[in-house]
């Protein structure tokens, strides 16, 4: 018997089984036409914030983890994810910038009833789009989305892209009190006319960071999503060049950030390539410095003393583009959306109406009891997603629709569209480079960001500012595609 070659020849099926679930996340056999089938329950939970010997936080979760599973779909292979409900209030849940039928988005009353409690709602679609997104519910989304719910949805692209490692940072803040619950007074007046629910800690896939070990030449793509409900971040790489290969998801010119800041409101997502370039051993931290005086140390990249390559890699960056239809900016549908109110907006708000659950009420004090401490084109809606919600404008199926987005407030907004993903042609006058599509476009005060997309999607559909606090209190509108 020879049994070294026994032995050897047993190591190398072990050694090629290892590379093969590394390299490819499912089996090659598998059919891009067989549906994948998932399942999610939404449950009370705990869970630690910060690391194993931290106090417990009473959570709202997905599968029992914050964030949720992370879920990886195939761009064009059909997906059923049933969703059951064993909260003790309705929920839905949004799949965040995916192209997707109308009856599948997710917001009650508009698009599906309720998932009710100690009931399921099976979501079916097929990914478009390859890149990086992000679920999350649709209904009492501030006090949902602030307990918990929210998990990131990568969808693969068809042929791997060649990089060393695929990282995922979603990015959650949380408002604790000193005993690790999450506090209580959600939709204040203050948050809701203000900047929106800040909290006071930051966790990474849901814990408080500890350093990332990464090694000398290493290429990783790092996709980062903001699940906050209303941070926003400035990310800084010191001693590194992040270049964005994405932005929400669909693929743009890769380029390096304006000052080196990778800013990501709520809801945004941006993919990076990161070349490890620091010398091995080293340590250099990630910062956040949005908010002026109040920078801090998000995490830091800490280097293996071995290298892992000795000459960096030096590929073209830029992912293949998605099949999104291409504006015809000449014939296009104009359209304008103004915000207006919160604190400081120069009492813009005078006669606005306030809708929730399908009910006219008057504007009390801004954000107070529901009411709405902000509009759209004079007109608040208020809550969440509800029935009766009217279309703010109506869009002729395959037309172009030019929108201009108008930020009169004194405060920053990043506006959610559903269904679509916009082109973004112009900041205050001047042309946005590198071919950027965003399902979330952030306005600062004052700002003007025009628009284009294709309405090929019929449906009623939602547009707000994803500081929860914002939307509740009346920045959600909603536009018809017929
Ligand atoms: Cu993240 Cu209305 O959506
Ligand atoms: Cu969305
Ligand atoms: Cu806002």
């Amino acid at each position: 018997m020879d049994f070294s070659h026994s032995i050897s020849r047993r190591r190398f099926v072990v050694a090629a089984a290892g590379v093969a679930a590394a390299t490819l996340v499912r089996p090659a056999t598998l059919r891009a036409s067989a549906v994948d089938e998932r399942r999610i329950r939404i449950a009370p939970g705990q869970v630690r914030f910060t690391g194993p010997n931290g106090p417990f936080t009473p959570v709202w979760a997905y599968d029992g983890t914050v964030p949720g599973p992370m879920l990886r779909l195939r761009q064009g292979q059909p997906a059923r994810i049933t969703v059951e409900n064993a909260l003790d209030e309705d929920t839905t849940v949004h799949w965040h910038g995916i192209r997707l039928q109308n009856a599948m988005d997710g917001v009650p009353g508009l698009t599906q009833p309720p998932i009710k409690p100690g009931t399921d709602f099976v979501y079916e679609f097929t990914p478009p789009d390859a890149g990086t997104f992000w679920y999350h519910p649709h209904a009492d989304s501030l006090v949902q989305l602030g307990r918990g719910l929210a998990g990131a949805l990568v969808v693969e692209e068809a042929e791997p892209v060649a990089v060393d490692r695929d990282l995922l940072w979603l990015l959650q803040d949380w408002r604790l009190a000193a005993d690790g619950q999450i506090a209580g007074g959600f939709g204040s007046m203050m948050d809701a006319s203000m900047s929106g629910r800040v909290g006071n800690v930051v966790t990474l896939n849901g814990t408080t960071p500890t350093d990332l070990s990464v090694k000398t030449g290493e290429r990783v793509r790092l996709r980062l999503a903001n699940a906050s409900l209303a941070r926003m971040m400035a990310l800084r790489f010191e001693g590194h060049r992040p270049v964005v290969v994405a932005i929400d998801g669909q693929p743009c010119e890769p380029h390096e950030p304006d000052d080196g800041r990778l800013v990501l409101a709520p809801a945004m997502r941006i993919d990076v390539v990161l070349d490890m370039q620091g010398d091995p051993g080293s340590r250099h931290a990630v910062i956040d410095d949005f908010y002026d005086g109040l920078a801090y140390t998000l995490t830091n990249l800490a280097y293996d003393k071995a290298p892992f390559r000795a000459h960096p890699l030096t590929a073209y960056l830029a992912l293949p583009r998605n099949p999104v239809p291409a504006p015809d900016l000449a014939n296009a549908v104009r359209q304008e959306i103004v915000l207006q109110g919160g604190m400081m907006g120069g009492g813009k708000l005078k006669g606005v109406g306030g809708m929730m659950g399908g009910g006219m009420m008057g504007m009390g004090m801004p954000g107070m009891n529901g009411g709405a401490a902000w509009a759209i084109n004079g007109m608040s809606m208020t809550g969440d997603g509800h029935a009766g919600m009217a279309p703010q404008f109506t869009l002729p199926r395959g037309a172009t629709c030019h929108l201009t987005m108008r930020n009169e407030t004194a405060w920053w907004h990043p506006m959610h569209v559903h269904g679509f993903s916009l082109s973004v042609l112009s900041h205050n006058g001047s042309p946005v480079p590198h071919r950027q599509w965003q399902d979330t476009v952030l306005l600062a005060p004052k700002d003007t960001i025009e628009c284009a997309f294709v309405a090929d999607n019929p449906g009623d559909w939602m547009l707000h500012c994803h500081v929860a606090d914002h939307q509740m209190a009346g920045l959600m509108t909603v536009f018809r595609v017929t």
